[in-house]
């Protein structure tokens, strides 16, 4: 059994259609498995969390109560994507696996809203947001070696406190970018393939093999969408990330919890998304 469903255009040209619907399953398994394994490992095999670096009483003395986080606009961004992403994943997946329903308009309105919210955040992003804090760094990679090297009871300093996103937050993001930008940039050109009343329809754009390779992205990156959502959404319901959720809802996270796992000289709160921050008096305005 191929992981591709495979046909034979009018040309005799054998050409892949999409992807085999089991892998909807593997993908749900795996995701499944790993939420498993974590939670496992963070029952039995985490040790108690160390860090290098304190913070002078002058900064402390200057944080707000409340460390401000994620701005209304990103929050709003995260929600709207959130949504459209379910809608997508059971619009998507629910048929395949027997619920039968007439899926495919509800799914490429909700692939609109999906592409209008991912242009809105890069360009928020790119301009508004620190665009670096959630790209890998230097020091991320020195200190996970540390972090690696004390698991193994091998001699290494102890590693830094994180930035505003750890490394784990940082690569997870990466990944999701590349399968959010396939079954974005994939997922409007198949919108010629059906009748939106946006975009005309036109399934000659491509040839049957070029369509192929585009239903196989798609779903591939589609299937991949269900682990990393599982996971998304575990890691916002353990119990020591629930200050990370209560941000994306609320906006803020404690002073406690802001010191306990930042490093204020990594995650420096004048960033150029405090604006708004600034403006509400969170922060001293020099
Ligand atoms: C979580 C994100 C998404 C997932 C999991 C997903 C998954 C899928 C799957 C599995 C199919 C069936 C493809 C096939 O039969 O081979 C499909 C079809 C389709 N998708 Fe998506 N998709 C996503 C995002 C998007 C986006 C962002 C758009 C539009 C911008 C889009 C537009 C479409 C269209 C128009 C079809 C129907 C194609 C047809 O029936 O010929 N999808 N999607």
């Amino acid at each position: 059994m191929g992981i591709l469903e495979w046909a034979t255009s009018p040309w005799g040209q054998r050409v892949p259609i999409h992807i085999a619907w089991f892998l909807i399953w593997v993908s749900l398994i795996a995701g499944l498995l790993f939420l498993i394994g974590h939670a496992i490992y963070v029952r039995y095999f985490v040790k108690e969390k160390e860090f290098a670096g304190t913070v002078s009483p002058e900064l402390l003395s200057r944080l707000p109560k409340q460390i401000p986080r994620h701005s209304l606009a990103a929050r709003l961004f995260h929600w709207i994507m959130a949504a459209a992403m379910f809608v997508l994943l059971f619009t998507a997946f629910l048929p395949k696996v027997g619920v039968q329903f007439n899926w495919v308009t509800y799914h490429w309105i909700a692939g609109v809203v999906l592409t209008a919210s991912i242009l809105f955040h890069i360009i928020h992003a790119s301009f508004f947001l620190d665009f670096w804090s959630i790209w890998p760094d230097k020091v991320d990679l020195e200190d996970s070696r540390k972090r690696l090297l004390r698991f193994f009871g091998k001699p290494a300093s102890l590693p830094r406190r994180s930035g505003k996103y750890p490394l784990d937050n940082k690569m997870y993001h990466a990944v999701i970018v590349l399968c959010g930008l396939a079954v974005v940039l994939t997922g409007v050109f198949m919108m010629f393939r059906v009748r939106t009343g946006i975009l005309p329809r036109n399934p000659y754009l491509f040839s049957d093999m070029t369509w192929g390779l585009m239903y196989v992205l798609h779903g591939l990156a589609g299937v991949g969408l269900i682990a990393l959502v599982i996971v998304h959404v575990y890691f916002a319901v353990r119990p020591e990330k629930l200050p990370i959720t209560y941000a994306m809802i609320f906006g803020s996270m404690s002073r406690e919890f802001y010191l306990q796992e930042y490093d204020p000289e990594r995650w420096v709160l004048e960033a150029p998304d405090t604006v708004s921050r600034k403006r509400r008096g969170f922060l001293d305005a020099n």
